[in-house]
């Protein structure tokens, strides 16, 4: 099979597209799917790099996120058969590649509304959405949530799932075309973080904000403690680097800053979040938006743009049928 195979960690050159790779075994408890498509993010780029805190044995193939076909299953897989329409937020032998594994409780089914290329958009993302408001944030309707960086994949799922459970909505974006996607995604209010004063302008709009889901925390965090309402949550999704706080800016609204990590989850968690993810596809609110399709051959412009790009519109796919 095609699969994109990384030998050493570093550039994104590293990333090499190789022809004959063999089929990966597929365990008692595993689902092998033909995948149709492979979500890129941030954190594959942060792996490649081998920068990250947990890193694969080489040679690897890169990618968690998958959407296709079962085509065969493990002695003790019993929800899927050959032929179902999947997609999976972590993958045994890596999502770039023809064909993948993915353990079971890992794998949910794909609704017939959503395409292969969704499909490849809900894994972390989604998931990630659902843990930070739902297992972390412990979300209530009725609250205010600021989705701090809201036109990009994991933004985007957010700005769905806290209005599919009734929260109040404000998202920011860098580009017209980011925040119109954010607007027309269902966020009540939508601001521009590249915008002089955008801070004093949430401000103004809606006091603070209960619960601030923060995408880039090593620029934002000192904001975000200014913009929460009292008692209120901060959860860290995104980090690039290191910010001074002053934590005196916790005490008079004592408010609370909580990590989110999608790679240490329970399996009752993912019980939760499973079902989550599949109310959303069958009600529908589960809608991703997928900016840019890429031939698996061009994973390098696919990790190149994800990590350098400005004015996302939603989130980035590998189509690994080209
Ligand atoms: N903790 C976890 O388990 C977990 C899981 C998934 C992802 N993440 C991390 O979460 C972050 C977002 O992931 P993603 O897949 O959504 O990436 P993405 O699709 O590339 O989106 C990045 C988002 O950050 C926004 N942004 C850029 N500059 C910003 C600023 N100054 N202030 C606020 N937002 C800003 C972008 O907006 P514009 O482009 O419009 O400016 C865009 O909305 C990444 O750092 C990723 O590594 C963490």
């Amino acid at each position: 099979m095609k699969a994109i195979r990384v030998a050493t960690f570093g550039g994104i050159e590293n990333l090499k597209l190789e022809p004959n790779v063999p089929l990966p075994a597929v365990g008692k408890k595993e689902v092998l799917i033909k995948v149709s498509a492979a979500g890129v993010n941030p954190v594959d780029t942060y792996i490649r790099s081998g920068t990250y805190a947990r890193l694969p044995e080489l040679p690897y193939t890169p990618g968690s996120d998958a959407a296709g076909v079962v085509e065969g299953v493990g002695s003790e897989v019993t929800r899927f058969k050959k032929g179902d329409r999947v997609c999976t937020v972590r993958s045994v032998s890596g999502a770039y590649a023809e064909y993948a594994t993915a353990e079971d409780k890992f794998v949910t089914h794909l609704s017939d509304q959503l395409s292969f290329a969704q499909g490849a958009a809900i894994g972390a993302p989604y998931y990630t959405a659902v843990k930070a408001l739902h297992i972390r944030a412990r979300a209530r309707p009725g609250e205010s949530c600021l989705i701090h960086g809201a036109s990009g994949a994991v933004g985007i799922a957010a700005v769905q799932y806290a209005k599919a459970i009734g929260l109040y909505v404000v998202g920011t974006a860098g580009t017209k075309e980011g925040m119109a996607l954010v607007k027309n995604t269902g966020a009540d209010m939508v601001f521009n973080h590249r915008e002089e004063g955008y801070v004093k302008a949430i401000q103004d709009a809606i006091g603070g904000a209960d619960i601030i889901l923060e995408m880039l925390s090593n620029v934002n965090l000192q904001k975000d403690l200014e913009l929460v309402d009292t008692r209120g949550r901060v959860l860290v999704i995104g980090c690039r680097g290191t910010i001074e706080i002053n934590p005196r800016s916790t005490m008079a609204k004592e408010s609370s800053i909580m990590g989110v990590n999608l790679m240490t989850v329970t399996d009752e968690d993912f019980k939760e979040m499973h079902s989550v993810i599949k109310a959303g596809m069958h009600v529908g609110w589960l809608d991703p938006k997928v900016s840019k399709v890429y031939p698996l051959g061009e994973a390098k412009t696919a990790h190149h743009d994800v990590i350098n790009n400005q004015g996302t519109t939603g989130k980035l796919v590998l189509d690994t049928t080209k």
